[in-house]
């Protein structure tokens, strides 16, 4: 039996005085409910460690150089963000890959240095509107997951987490039906079942793309779906919470 996950994901939100309520307000209604995180912007994750140290909320990044250290201006490291206590990192939001230039390769190299870091990396996949439409959905996700696989081995994934989120879903309101979410996401673990039956089982594999309150529960109760990565509602924390109450 898996365990559920559900992370916030800030994007590029917030301020240290409006943090402060948000993440008093998490770490405080989120009491007792195993898996729950929130991915902040580097500058707050000092702040996130302060107030939500010794609570059973975890915190983390969006992003994580794939470089150790060195002359890489602008870059953070996977040690770096352990330092500052966090668990997590996004390795491939869609928003990196889109805008940002961070094509499988580098989504791959960026999840191997955060596991050396001994960071949990969330692996992002899936498909833009586009290419659901020309029915290759699949093709996309597994393309995504291959590059991963064939860097770090599918035994890398005992210690990772996977998130489905199609990117005509985020941000738009426009949520997969939980059949829809389902079909890929039995498919994502079909795809690290036929390298390891065991790591599939185990997988925690989130769906994320305008989870809501009103909807959360439907989309978890899927039989592989193990959570959440939320975007919008993680901004709002009573939004947040009854999210991570549906899990
Ligand atoms: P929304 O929940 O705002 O659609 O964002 C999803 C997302 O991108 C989380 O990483």
């Amino acid at each position: 039996m898996r365990s559920k996950l559900v992370a916030g994901n800030w994007k590029m939100h917030g301020s240290l005085s409006s943090n402060l309520a948000l993440l008093q307000a998490v770490r405080d209604g989120a009491k007792g409910a195993a898996g729950v995180a929130v991915c902040v912007p580097y500058p707050y994750l000092a702040q996130a460690r302060s107030v939500l140290d010794g609570s059973t909320v975890a915190w983390g990044a969006q992003d994580v150089s794939e470089h150790d250290q060195g002359a890489f201006t602008g870059e953070v490291s996977g040690a770096m963000l352990v330092d500052f206590g966090c668990r997590y990192v996004l390795a491939g939001h869609s928003e990196r890959r889109s805008f940002y230039g961070d094509t499988d390769a580098v989504v791959a190299a960026k999840f191997a240095a955060a596991l050396k870091a001994g960071l949990v990396p969330v692996l992002c996949v899936g498909e833009s509107l586009a290419e659901r439409e020309a029915g290759i959905t699949g093709e996309v996700v597994t393309r995504q997951i291959d590059a991963v696989l064939s860097l770090s081995g599918v035994a890398a994934f005992s210690r990772a987490v996977v998130a489905y989120e199609p990117v005509w879903a985020i941000g738009t309101g426009r949520t997969a039906s939980p059949a829809q979410a389902q079909e890929v996401h039995a498919l994502i673990r079909q795809r690290f079942a036929r390298d390891s039956a065991e790591v599939a089982s185990r997988l925690q594999i989130l769906y994320g793309g305008s989870v809501k309150p009103g909807n959360a529960k439907e989309l978890f109760g899927q039989p592989d779906i193990d959570g959440g990565l939320i975007g919008g509602a993680s901004l709002v924390a009573g939004d947040f919470l009854a999210i991570c109450a549906a899990a």
